[in-house]
């Protein structure tokens, strides 16, 4: 009989760390994954996306950069060497991932499985019509592409005419003509992609505005951005059919047929929690999503629940945080979530990144807040690698509790930036003590210190 400490489902970011860690612990752990170790993360979201966007800001460096006196001649965009080179650096990384397994010891079962309910006192999974029985399980088995009841779409899925983030990420050739229906953060980072190397980009939104709870003025920079790319946004826009070669929208003007060559998909995810056998535990549920609490232990002893699949904070760093705060809680050590610091980063060009609430959502919640917003130019830095650019940061403070509650930067380097701000969401210290922290001259992260003295 195959008896673990740990039984892990899913081996995505919030999969792999916790079994990582629970072995580093002296946990003897057992981990399926049915596709590949890696999750969505490795394989069809982060990795591949950014390695797509960094080609695409390659191209741009070597096609717009006379005003820094480089001028290339005959650049030429090869999409279908991209997507090799993804697949090249996704192979690495996944294997990283199976290398980290085996120096752990952990025991990785590449198939599908199913929970069981209990016997003798123990969880039992099953996987290819064996049997495997652990003392506590994590589930880690992550999120699915929502795919709505919208006419056509099945039928363009199966033709190929719609995609999602996973078989875009394989397509060898460039559209002429992409629709991308959701401007999310999915949404944007692919037409940052496309409408950076020439594919004409038409994003429809639902909402009278793109990327969800972002900070709207850093909303109306992208938004300026991409038009330059000739990117254009129907906004407040509700799909209604799909037939090939058109996507069928309405928006105030009355209905529109808006003809291309590929529709991007990207309306958000969901929890991945059917068919894994969590009735079987009587695991609570909420509208697809495993209920954890701030220990990420769910309603039933020793089930902990990590990642999107628990549908809190659907990025792989809360996966990893939360990973290893389920893995403290099993191994009898102190240690909770908090989800108000965790940032989080829209890889488009120019970058935008953001940790807490902005000046709208702290009012909502009835704090007394205080913004200020600095632009980037302020940096030195910025203002010799960026012509004209547009960035700035907002700082949002609390001022009963003369502390930090959001900030909001849009511009280069904003994702590298944003970790500062989350600690000093985090470690809540007043902007006094925050003044004394020394940054590196030149960096664009100055910025954050012209705001800090802003408050
Ligand atoms: P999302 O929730 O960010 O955006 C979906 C958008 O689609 C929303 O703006 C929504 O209003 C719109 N929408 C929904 N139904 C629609 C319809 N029928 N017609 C038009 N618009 C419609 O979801 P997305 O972009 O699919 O991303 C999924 C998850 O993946 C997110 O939770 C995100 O956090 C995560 N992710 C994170 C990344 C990062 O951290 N850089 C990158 C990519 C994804």
């Amino acid at each position: 009989m195959d008896v673990f400490d740990l039984i892990v489902i899913g081996g995505g970011p919030g999969g792999y760390l916790a079994a990582e860690r629970a072995a580093q612990g002296g946990l003897n752990v057992c981990l399926f994954e049915k596709r590949a170790l890696g999750g969505v993360c490795l394989n069809e979201g982060c990795i591949p996306t950014k390695t797509l966007l960094n080609s695409a800001k390659l191209y741009r460096h070597a096609t717009e950069s006379e005003a820094f006196g480089v001028t290339a001649g005959d650049v030429k965009f090869d999409h279908a060497q991209v997507i090799k080179r993804k697949a090249k650096v996704v192979k690495t990384l996944v294997s990283g991932v199976g290398m980290t397994m085996a120096a752990h010891k952990v025991n990785v079962v590449s198939a599908a499985c199913e929970i069981k309910g209990k016997e003798d006192g123990k969880f039992k999974v099953e996987a290819e019509g064996k049997a495997y029985y652990a003392n506590r399980l994590i589930i880690a088995a992550g999120s699915e592409a929502v795919v709505p009841p919208i006419p056509g779409v099945k039928e363009g899925v199966e033709s190929g005419f719609v995609t999602t983030n996973r078989e875009i990420l394989d397509m060898t050739e460039l559209p002429k003509t992409l629709a991308v229906i959701g401007g999310g953060v999915i949404g944007l980072e692919m037409a940052c992609y496309f409408a950076s190397v020439g594919v004409k980009v038409h994003v429809i939104e639902m909402m009278n505005k793109i990327a969800g709870p972002t900070d709207n003025d850093i909303c109306k920079v992208l938004m300026a951005e991409y038009a330059k790319r000739g990117m254009e946004f129907k906004l407040s826009a509700k799909v209604l059919s799909v037939k090939p070669g058109f996507v069928v929208y309405e928006d105030k003007d009355g209905q529109h047929e808006l003809a291309c060559d590929k529709i991007l998909l990207s309306v958000g995810r969901r929890a991945a929690t059917k068919g894994i056998g969590l009735e079987t535990l009587g695991v609570e549920m909420n509208r697809g999503a495993i209920v954890t609490d701030d220990k990420l232990m769910t309603n039933v002893p020793n089930v902990y629940a990590v990642g999107d699949c628990n549908g809190k904070l659907m990025l792989a760093h809360t996966a990893y945080r939360e990973a290893e705060v389920a893995v403290n809680n099993i191994l009898g050590k102190k240690d909770h979530i908090r989800y108000d610091s965790i940032p989080s980063v829209i890889y488009t060009d120019p970058e935008v990144a953001s940790v807490g609430d902005t000046k709208e959502q702290a009012e909502k919640k009835g704090l007394k807040v205080k913004e200020v917003n600095v632009p980037m130019m302020y940096a030195g830095r910025y203002v010799a690698e960026v012509d004209g650019g547009k960035g700035f940061c907002k700082i949002v403070l609390d001022t009963d509790k003369n502390r930090v509650v959001g900030v909001h930067i849009v511009g280069s380097y904003a994702s590298e930036m944003i970790l500062s701000a989350a600690m000093m969401v985090d470690t809540e210290l007043p902007p006094e003590r925050l003044k004394k922290f020394v940054f590196p001259h030149p960096t664009v992260c100055e910025v954050v210190r012209e705001a800090i003295f802003k408050l």
